[in-house]
């Protein structure tokens, strides 16, 4: 499969480097063609690894993955383009962080938007699937870097998107008992604002590594 990787920073580098030892085709992108992060990540990684600017991974992708800042996401998915990216799937695992008063961040969108829902607004056709994003990165390609069966989330618009990108995560490590679909896209403004309180436990244990695990009891309150 052919994946863009839209982002130069940490995460973008970890899910490139994974899919390339899975076997996959990346070009990371980012604003220029010139971006000496994303050269350097290319040459060490070898024949499947290329780059270029947002338009140029976007039009060679099959699949987009998108890893860039949050607030900056809109409008780096603007610039990859429309028509490269047509009615492919975005996975989007980008937060809406704003760390302008320091840390912890406030969200730069939430309570009845998400950047999720933004992304999907701003590009109709393509198939935004929000996953990975209540996760460090080392995590999200590795998680059994934590004990436990601990829990991911996924949500979209398009079922046949969703499963898809199941597959992606099954590759990754997270088996299907372990994904919790919410739903449609906008499922993503409670993923997204979790980030308040994953920052705070950044903040409080002093460790980026940990995860949350979805335990279910017995049915109460649902309509027969
Ligand atoms: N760090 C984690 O473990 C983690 C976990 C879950 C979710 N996330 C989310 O994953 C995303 C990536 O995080 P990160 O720390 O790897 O990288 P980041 O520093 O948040 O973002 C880096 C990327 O954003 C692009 N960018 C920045 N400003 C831009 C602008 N004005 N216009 C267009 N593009 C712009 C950069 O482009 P250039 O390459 O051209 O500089 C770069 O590729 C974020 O949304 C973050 O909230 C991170």
């Amino acid at each position: 499969m052919k994946y863009a990787v839209l982002g130069t920073g940490m995460v973008g580098k970890t899910i490139a480097t994974k899919l390339i030892s899975l076997g996959h085709e990346v070009m990371m992108g980012s604003r220029t063609s010139t971006n000496e992060k994303a050269i350097a990540w290319a040459e060490e990684m070898g024949e499947n690894a290329t780059h270029g600017t947002f338009s140029a991974a976007s039009a060679f992708a099959e699949r987009i993955i998108n890893c860039t800042s949050g607030g900056a996401s809109v409008a780096a998915l603007g610039a990859a383009g429309a028509e490269n990216i047509g009615d492919k799937i975005i996975v989007d695992i980008a937060n809406p962080l704003d760390f302008s008063e320091g840390f912890p961040p406030t969200l730069s969108v939430c309570n009845d938007d998400s950047l999720g829902e933004q992304i999907q607004r701003a590009f109709p056709k393509a198939k935004v699937v929000k996953t990975l994003n209540t996760v460090n990165c080392m995590l999200m390609v590795d998680p059994a870097g934590v004990p436990g069966e601990h829990s991911l989330f996924i949500c979209g618009d398009d079922d046949d998107a969703k499963a898809q990108i199941r597959g992606l995560l099954g590759e990754f490590g997270w088996g299907p008992a372990r994904i919790i679909d919410g739903g449609g896209i906008s499922f993503a403004r409670g993923t997204e604002a979790y980030l308040l309180l994953w920052t705070r436990l950044f903040g409080a244990l002093g460790n980026a590594n940990f995860n949350v695990e979805l335990h279910l009891g017995e049915t109460i309150n649902a309509a027969d």
